[in-house]
Order: structure tokens, then sequence, then C-alpha cells
């Protein structure tokens, strides 16, 4: 096997939602002396991992050229461009993953594991063990029990269905596909112009079985203003 990683970090952290500004660069927060970006490089540059595709907006490449050089990877690095939205960063991500001139291996034994910038606490079991899944399966998405009783709501604010909630887990990154399938769940999603949040539900409608992995609830994605001091309590807990 051979495996490469993409990390899309393209987004405009609206949820972060510092008043006044129009995008907050929230990857580039710090989080206990780090900046979000740097501790995500850093949690996910095991020696399998062979390549980091970024899709990145442009105006943001300079300052995330600095992290990556801070971080000194020894992955190669390559910036995408970043979409309107997050499957489109992928998917540019997977252009620059299909011309890659790094591949050793055919394609049936490339893997590409997707994990969100936004997601720095990922812990080195977690992304073997997903790795792992993925060679036996083709298809492994990380995920946790969820904890609260997840409710529907229609759009006049009524609940209208409460599914068991022994049956739901919330999905994570690091999510891990097989080359060839991943490029036919994008393919597939493109031509059917359907837009999905996590890259597992585009894989799902190949009919291709995805294992959920379970994962850990420290891995946080990093969304609203609670979460930095969340997460830096997290960090400092095992880093005293
Ligand atoms: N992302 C991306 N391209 C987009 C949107 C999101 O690469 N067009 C990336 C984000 O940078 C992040 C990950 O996908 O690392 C998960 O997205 P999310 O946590 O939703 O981040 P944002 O989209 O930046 O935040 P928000 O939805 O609050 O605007
Ligand atoms: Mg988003």
């Amino acid at each position: 096997w051979q495996v490469v990683a993409i990390i899309p970090a393209a987004g405009s952290g609206r949820r972060m939602r510092t008043p006044g500004q129009p995008k907050t660069q929230k990857l580039l927060l710090p989080l206990a002396g780090k900046t979000i970006l740097r501790r995500t490089l850093e949690a996910l540059s095991l020696p399998e991992i062979t390549a980091f595709f970024l899709p990145v907006a442009p105006e943001d490449q300079p300052f995330f050229a600095e992290e990556l050089k801070a971080a000194g990877l020894g992955q190669e690095v390559i910036f995408c461009a970043g979409g309107p939205e997050r499957q489109d960063s992928i998917a540019n991500a997977l252009a620059a993953v299909e011309s890659w001139s790094g591949w050793r291996v055919p394609p049936e034994q490339r893997l590409v594991v997707i994990h969100d910038a936004a997601r720095p606490l990922v812990e080195t079991e977690t992304i073997r063990l997903a790795l792992a899944v993925a060679q036996e399966t083709w298809a492994a998405c990380v995920g946790v029990p969820v904890k609260d009783t997840i409710k529907v709501v229609g759009p006049d604010g009524v609940i209208t269905q409460t599914p068991d909630r022994r049956t739901l887990w919330a999905a994570q990154t690091p999510q891990v596909f097989s080359w060839p399938l991943l490029r036919q769940a994008y393919a597939q999603a493109q031509a059917g112009g359907e837009k999905m949040t996590d890259d597992a539900a585009l894989v799902e409608r190949t009919g291709h079985p995805v294992r959920i992995v379970p994962g850990s609830y420290r891995n946080l994605k990093i969304t609203t203003p609670e979460d930095i001091p969340a997460a830096a309590a997290l960090l400092n807990a095992v880093e005293a």
C-alpha cells in the first residue's frame, strides 16, 4: 500500500464568527502555543503517509507555507485550490492526487486519508486503526456514538422524528478509502450534482459498504469559539 492524505483547509470559518470580520482563518488561531493547522499536520505526519494535499484559499497560501516550514514535515506537500463547498475542495485535491508523480504502486494499492484541518486532536491510534480497516475493506469512517438524543426538526421548529440513539454515530475524520473507490464516488457525485458534508456519504451512495471505526471524543472539530478553550484544556491535560 501507498498512502497519501488530503487535508481540506479552505473553509471560511463562518461559525467561528469574529464580530465585524467577514472571514475568520480559524486554522491559524493558536491552540496551546501552536496553530491549529500546525497541530493537525504534525498529528498526521506518520511515516506511512507519503504526501499531503492541501486545498487552501489562494490568499492564505503564504501563511500556510510558513506554518509548514515551521512544522518541518517529512511529507511532500501539494497545495490545491479551494472550492465553494468542502466537497469542491476535495474534488480539486483529487485531481491533484490523480496526476501526482509520486505514485509507486498501481491504483488498487493506493489509499487516501481525508482529514479535516480543523481536527488537531486526532490520535495516532485512530489514524492507524482507520488505515488498517481500509486495507481490509476499502472504506473506513472514524466516528463516535452520539451522547445526546438526536431530533429531526421541521422548518416550523416542530420535532418530526426521534431516531433510536443506539443506532446513531457522529462521523468524524479521518476517513480512509481505496483510491479507485473514492475516485468513482466523486465522479458519481459530481455527475449527479449531489452535495454532502462528508466523503463517506458519497462512497455509501456507490453501494460499497463503509465501516465505522470507533474513534475518540477528544477528536473535536474546531468549529465555534468555545471549541478553542475546550481543545486547549484537553491538550494541556495530556502535555502537562
Ligand atoms: N473546508 C474546505 N473547503 C470549503 C469548506 C471547508 O476545505 N469550501 C475545510 C475546512 O477548512 C475544515 C474542514 O473542511 O478544515 C471542515 O469544515 P468546517 O469545520 O465546516 O470549516 P469551515 O467551513 O471553515 O467553517 P464554517 O462551516 O463554520 O464556515
Ligand atoms: Mg463548513
